[in-house]
């Protein structure tokens, strides 16, 4: 394995240790609001300290980009973080949260960790060397269509802008697949399309923190990730369809009514 896949693992999994020494004792964290139900906790600060200080004891020159610190140092080499993916689950013990770290060189994703503290499971991937859950290979399932497929997404919740658009995505894709699921971390969504868990995903207005290490994992397992329309722009918009090549075809066909100005970005 990579030795920053390595590097990004430790960091990682310090976060992970430091979510559940605090899981039961959420109720006395302090909460602040970024947003309409968009939550910060003490916990996503410390994990992304946490991170950042186990990547630049190996890696001094390396820069960051976190959700909850913003940009610092080196913008050619430098980690997308999103240290806790799933604050509002992890407010109410829901069990689906996930660490998610990207490395990004010179605008290109190399290398990519998620990791799940609740069932411990490592994803990982490195640019061209495939994807892997606790060390095996992964790909993406070898669904054909969206006939028998199981669809993640994620719900409008802080602006509730897209509302309308979104329900009318939701029903054409509820209409022909076996189903959809809101887990509520986009991160570990993506890694579960690269496992072939789940067929496809999409979500608007993601941030890159949320889909830099997902992305390359569903590339490197094998599947297509663009913006609503089909562009490469999804990592700007926020905009984000993904899945196996089949389904990712036909959910663009399918969403495609259902775009805006603002979501064909
Ligand atoms: C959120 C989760 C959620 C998605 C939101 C994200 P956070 O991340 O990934 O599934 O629907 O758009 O903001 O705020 O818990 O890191
Ligand atoms: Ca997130
Ligand atoms: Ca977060």
């Amino acid at each position: 394995m990579h030795a920053l896949v390595n590097t990004g693992i430790t960091a990682a999994r310090r976060a992970g240790d430091l979510i559940m020494r605090y899981r039961n004792r959420v109720h006395n964290l302090k909460v602040t609001s970024k947003g309409r139900n968009d939550f910060v906790t003490e916990i996503d600060q410390q994990a992304e300290a946490a991170i950042i200080d186990t990547i630049s004891k190996t890696y001094p020159a390396h820069g960051f980009l976190g959700e909850e610190s913003g940009r610092q140092g080196n913008t050619e080499a430098y980690w997308i973080i999103d240290p806790l993916d799933g604050t509002t689950n992890y407010l109410h013990d829901f069990p689906m949260f996930c660490v998610s770290l990207g490395f990004c060189m010179r605008g290109v994703m190399e290398h990519a960790v998620i990791y799940d503290p609740m069932s411990q499971e490592l994803f990982t991937a490195t640019r061209g060397e495939g994807a892997q859950v606790d060390g095996r290979k992964i790909r993406v399932s070898n669904r054909h269509g969206l006939d028998g497929a199981l669809i993640g997404t994620g719900f409008p919740y802080s602006t509730l802008t897209h509302l309308d658009a979104y329900m009318g995505m939701f029903k054409d894709v509820l209409s022909q697949t076996a189903g959809i699921r809101r887990a509520g971390s986009a991160a570990l969504d993506l890694a579960y399309v690269a496992a072939g868990r789940l067929d496809g995903f999409w979500e608007a207005g993601l941030k890159s923190w949320d889909m830099a290490a997902g992305t390359l994992m569903i590339r490197e397992a094998g599947g297509l990730v663009t913006s609503l329309s089909g562009s490469d722009s999804y990592m700007e918009s926020g905009n984000i369809v993904a899945g196996t090549p089949k389904v990712h075809g036909e959910l663009l066909k399918l969403l495609s009514p259902h775009l805006n100005e603002e979501l064909r970005k």
